[in-house]
């Protein structure tokens, strides 16, 4: 069974979504919690998965990366595992961000999910993004402080940033279904009292630094040939020394109408954003299948399920999947971002067929049973 979500997005969107943080109490009214202590300490112990352990016992902090083959030797208290990803790998977990999918899907970044026990948590900080904790077992105390660009931020640990006292505008415990939405820059603190699960659904948008750079490393790829200032209507200037505010406008304009011109930035962008964030659950097919035994299979029966959490998006009438272009028509598309498993009938055109062998091939969707 999965949670239900109750929010008023409208009210969301003009009061809080990057303005200010707040508590929904009892957002996700009887939670129940879609994975155990067990099985996140399982996702822990596996390689392609993002893991830590932070403990703060008697006021020092330390943090470890997985894979984690022990837990034995934690103790009772202040230590918390906390995994990154978990919607790529435990299909219960995934449901909890479906209730978020109606924020634009360029933004979203993961579900990370923290065990913590009595007195844990990863210390007061600030993070580069948005996110929903939504508590789950247990409870939590957040403190949650405003944003100022002032903040002295510190390593209290060598993968521990902490920020300096802040003065909370929030300070309350949080229960199972609860969900506290803190915008990118509010630093916050959150101490688990007794044992408790939380479950971060995490925003993340771009820096100009990463739009910039990546643009960049596209132009170069993608027109190899130099693009060169040219002025032929030049005259002499009074001052040959001094670059004329007319050339600067010209330079700045040379870099604008690359960035401008549609064919190059939607298809950057549409490569860069559908990039994965973290590992996915990806096996190519070994050995790749040909388009008539790929074909019969389908017409046998089995679906072709998505992988989860992989990224497609859309942008104007093309679409992105993994850093690729789908080179399919937007009805197509449309069917293959809304519906995340696939039967032959939706599929059986040879244009396609085609295209889909090759998203296939790559791991992209896979057959459930063989
Ligand atoms: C946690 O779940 O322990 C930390 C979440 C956060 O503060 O970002
Ligand atoms: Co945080």
């Amino acid at each position: 069974m999965s949670n239900k979500l109750t929010i008023n997005w409208d009210d969301f969107l003009t009061n809080y979504w990057q303005k200010k943080p707040v508590i929904l109490r009892n957002a996700f009214s009887n939670f129940i919690d879609p994975i155990s202590p067990e099985e996140l300490a399982g996702l822990a112990m596996e390689e392609e998965i993002e893991s830590r352990i932070v403990t703060n016992k008697n006021g020092k902090w330390d943090a470890k990366y997985g894979p984690f083959i022990d837990f034995s030797d934690l103790g009772e208290d202040h230590w918390s595992l906390l995994v990154q990803a978990v919607d790529h790998w435990h299909e219960q977990a995934a449901t909890l961000v479906e209730p978020f999918k109606c924020i634009p899907q360029w933004q979203f970044e993961d579900l990370m999910i923290s065990y913590a026990t009595q007195g844990a948590g990863v210390g007061p900080h600030i993070d580069n993004y948005d996110v929903f904790i939504i508590q789950g077992k247990g409870r939590r105390r957040w403190q949650v402080g405003d944003r100022n660009p002032n903040y002295k931020q510190f390593s209290a640990h060598k993968a521990l940033l902490h920020v300096e006292d802040y003065q909370p505008i929030i300070d309350e415990e949080i229960t199972a279904g609860d969900i506290l939405y803190i915008p990118i820059g509010f630093p916050h603190n959150g101490i688990s009292i007794g044992e408790s699960l939380s479950y971060s659904v995490g925003f993340r948008t771009q820096t100009s630094q990463d739009l910039l750079s990546g643009f960049a490393d596209y132009i170069i790829d993608n027109l190899p040939n130099g693009i060169f200032y040219q002025d032929p209507g030049l005259k002499l200037p009074k001052d040959p020394y001094l670059i004329q505010p007319y050339e600067i406008e010209k330079l700045k304009s040379q870099m604008i109408d690359l960035i401008n011109n549609p064919a190059l930035f939607n298809d950057w962008f549409g490569k860069h954003i559908t990039m994965p964030m973290h590992e996915l659950n990806i096996i190519p097919v070994e050995p790749a299948y040909d388009l008539d035994e790929f074909e019969a299979i389908l017409k046998a029966g089995a679906e072709l399920y998505r992988v989860p959490s992989i990224r497609i998006l859309k942008i104007g009438d093309t679409a992105y999947i993994n850093g690729k272009k789908i080179p399919l028509p937007m009805t197509t598309i449309n069917l293959l971002c809304e519906t995340e498993v696939l039967c032959y009938k939706q599929i059986q055109d040879d244009v396609t067929l085609d295209v889909m062998l090759k998203f296939v091939n790559l791991g992209y969707w896979y057959f459930a049973e063989e």
